[in-house]
């Protein structure tokens, strides 16, 4: 397990504290231990631990669905880490440093940004998107995995990265504050969470009006010409490809605009929007 000293753990969740909602007082800030072990909850005392660099914020243990079960164990963690990569070229996925390009082109990441990447897995988009938000920003790396959270911790300390926090949590019920967050990505998430209804109104819900949000998903585009072989990987494995049109109408009623989306090598999509910033 990776050190990470009290102090650093300390600072870090003083910054984050702000922009936090604990499940047990969610129109509260929590307050954050003295020693930096983690939170605790200004309304019912329950202290939520941070260790380890990961943050838990997990209220209970939830049952996970199947697709979700099989990343969840250290050895698969360890394996979606180290051949990521190499799976995603037989999937005509570009590779991880074009994928981060074409995602920045409409993140923008930037010096001092205070960003979320959703469904963050073992870190490898939280620690592209640390580097490029410097020492003034911070990245809240939230994954429901703890063995995923645990690579990612590895490797924020191997690249001595002082402003991200990580926190186990849900993306259907996102502990954080309404209105906050600027910048959102959620690479390889949507396929995964059970509701992606529920998880887009809490992406809504703690958006700041003109916030960006970049995702990236197993998907079906319009006239899709693999529709049929879509359906029965989603028949027989559960995997789902969500429909660009669908996301798009969703995320309109969400208040999300602007809607780009590609579909590169033809399974998996990349797409963006901007929340109206008149609300
Ligand atoms: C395919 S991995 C993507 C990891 C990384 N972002 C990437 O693009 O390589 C999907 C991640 O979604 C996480 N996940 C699934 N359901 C989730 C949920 N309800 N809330 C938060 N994370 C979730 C999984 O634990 C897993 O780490």
């Amino acid at each position: 397990m990776p050190k990470f000293s009290r102090e650093q753990a300390h600072r870090l969740l003083t910054r984050a504290a702000p922009l936090l909602r604990l499940p047990t007082s969610p129109n509260r800030q929590p307050e954050v231990l003295r020693d930096g072990s983690g939170l605790r909850c200004p309304a019912a005392g329950r202290v939520y631990p941070c260790r380890g660099g990961v943050l838990d914020l997990l209220n209970s243990e939830l049952a996970l669905t199947v697709t979700q079960k099989s990343l969840d164990t250290p050895f698969t963690a360890w394996a979606y880490d180290r051949f990521r990569d190499a799976l995603a070229r037989l999937l005509n996925v570009p590779d991880f440093p074009v994928e981060v390009a074409l995602t920045q082109q409409s993140l923008q990441a930037q010096a001092g940004d205070t960003l979320l990447d959703l469904a963050c897995g073992p870190g490898n988009f939280t620690i592209e998107w640390a580097k490029r938000v410097g020492p003034d920003g911070l990245v809240i790396g939230l994954d429901i995995s703890a063995p995923m959270l645990a690579r990612a911790a590895h490797h924020v300390h191997r690249w001595g990265l002082d402003n991200v926090l990580l926190i186990r949590g849900d993306a259907h019920h996102l502990p954080l504050a309404d209105d906050r967050l600027e910048k959102i990505n959620c690479s390889g998430g949507f396929h995964q969470f059970p509701d992606l209804s529920q998880a887009l109104r809490e992406i809504a819900r703690v958006s700041a009006p003109g916030a960006v949000l970049t995702a990236s998903t197993f998907a079906q585009g319009p006239a899709d010409r693999r529709a049929a072989i879509k359906r029965w990987l989603k028949r027989r494995f559960d995997l789902h490809f969500v429909p660009l049109v669908w996301l798009a109408e969703q995320l309109a009623d969400i208040g999300y605009h602007q809607y780009r989306w590609s579909l590169p090598g033809g399974w998996f999509g990349y797409v963006s929007a901007r929340r109206t910033s008149e609300d």
